[in-house]
């Protein structure tokens, strides 16, 4: 049986890949912090997996788990661009120590194949969208530099000592429990809730920033597709749905499914922050058979749903403990 890793496995994305790891039958260890990521996500699986409470820099504890592993998911990161800007020290040990302790594990433990959630904001600010594989990386913050270093260590480990790997840079993926819950946590998790709760989200800068949103099944797919995928090992990937929406479009969409009329405010822009994201798919789509299903307005509508019927739970259990 297919024994996969899952570094980060507790969080949004790892716990919806570890739910398609186990409908194809892999056995699943899962190795997290659980600085960000929660247990929660993984209630109904929690008795077909292993979960290892460890961080990442402890190399010799994740060693253990990693060796002879079959494949490697490594999505275990600190993430915000705007907390590497407020505290960067926790943000580079987890994201490049981290993330070099995974592949030395995998590669001193013989390990199969290793998938790295790279990002999007290895980019910058480019001139010309959609962002191509081919443009020179141009980051902004110490949370870019950092993911970029991840990817240079991918393919040097593989040049150097013959490890598969393929990275992945993810354009902001979005989903059902992802956690809204800090100033931190992405937009669309944030504007959800603030939907719901009848609440105005706070816009940075002037709303004319562009993003390509993602949603987190076909992240989950593309990882899958390049754990198998032939002649590609070394090489980074745009793992984005191809499309770019304005935060003001998005608030406006939101409004307009929820047939309500509510106005954003405006904050100040944040450092760092990149203007435009949008992902060229081509080589996803031709080298690794990258194929989003879902359009921007599916996903936003699966994931309204879900953080509704989460919220409503949440209310039941809080009545029931009240008595
Ligand atoms: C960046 C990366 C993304 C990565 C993420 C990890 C880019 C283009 N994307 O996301 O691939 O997964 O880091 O943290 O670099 N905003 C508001 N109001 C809010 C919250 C955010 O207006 O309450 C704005 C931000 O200023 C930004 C946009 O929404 O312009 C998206 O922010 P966020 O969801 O935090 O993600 P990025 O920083 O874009």
């Amino acid at each position: 049986m297919n024994r996969s890793i899952v570094t980060g496995g507790a969080g949004f994305i790892g716990s919806a890949l570890v739910r398609a790891l186990l409908e194809k039958g892999h056995r699943v260890h899962v190795i997290d912090n659980l600085s960000t990521g929660n247990l929660d996500n993984l209630e109904e699986v929690a008795d077909e997996i292993t979960v290892h409470e460890v961080d990442l820099r402890h190399y010799d504890r994740i060693a253990r788990v990693i060796e002879g592993a079959d494949q490697v998911f490594h999505l275990g990161a600190l993430p915000s661009v705007p907390k590497s800007i407020l505290d960067p020290v926790p943000s580079h040990e987890s994201n490049i120590d981290g993330t070099f302790n995974v592949f030395r594990a995998a590669t001193e433990g013989k390990a199969g194949r290793v998938i790295y959630a790279a990002s999007s904001s290895a980019y910058g600010d480019t001139e010309v969208l959609p962002k191509v594989e081919t443009m020179a990386p141009r980051p902004k913050s110490p949370y870019a530099v950092q993911k970029l270093v991840g990817e240079y260590y991918a393919t040097a480990f593989c040049g150097c000592f013959g490890l598969e790997t393929v990275s992945l840079r993810f354009f902001n993926v979005f989903g059902p429990r992802q956690d809204p819950t800090s100033v931190y946590s992405g937009v669309l998790s944030i504007f959800l809730t603030c939907l719901i709760e009848r609440r105005s989200p706070t816009i940075y800068g002037d709303g004319e920033q562009t993003r390509d949103f993602t949603y987190v099944e076909d992240v989950v797919e593309l990882m899958l597709k390049a754990a198998h995928a032939s002649g590609v090992s070394g090489r980074v990937f745009n793992a984005g749905n191809g499309n770019r929406y304005t935060l003001n479009e998005t608030w406006a969409l939101l409004q307009k499914i929820e047939g309500i009329d509510l106005p954003a405010k405006y904050g100040p822009p944040r450092p760092g922050d990149v203007r435009h994201s949008q992902a060229d798919t081509s080589a996803a789509v031709q080298e690794l058979g990258h194929k989003p299903r879902f359009t921007f307005e599916q996903g936003l509508r699966l994931t309204l749903d879900w953080y509704r019927a989460d919220l409503e739970r949440k209310t039941v259990s809080t009545k029931a403990s009240r008595g």
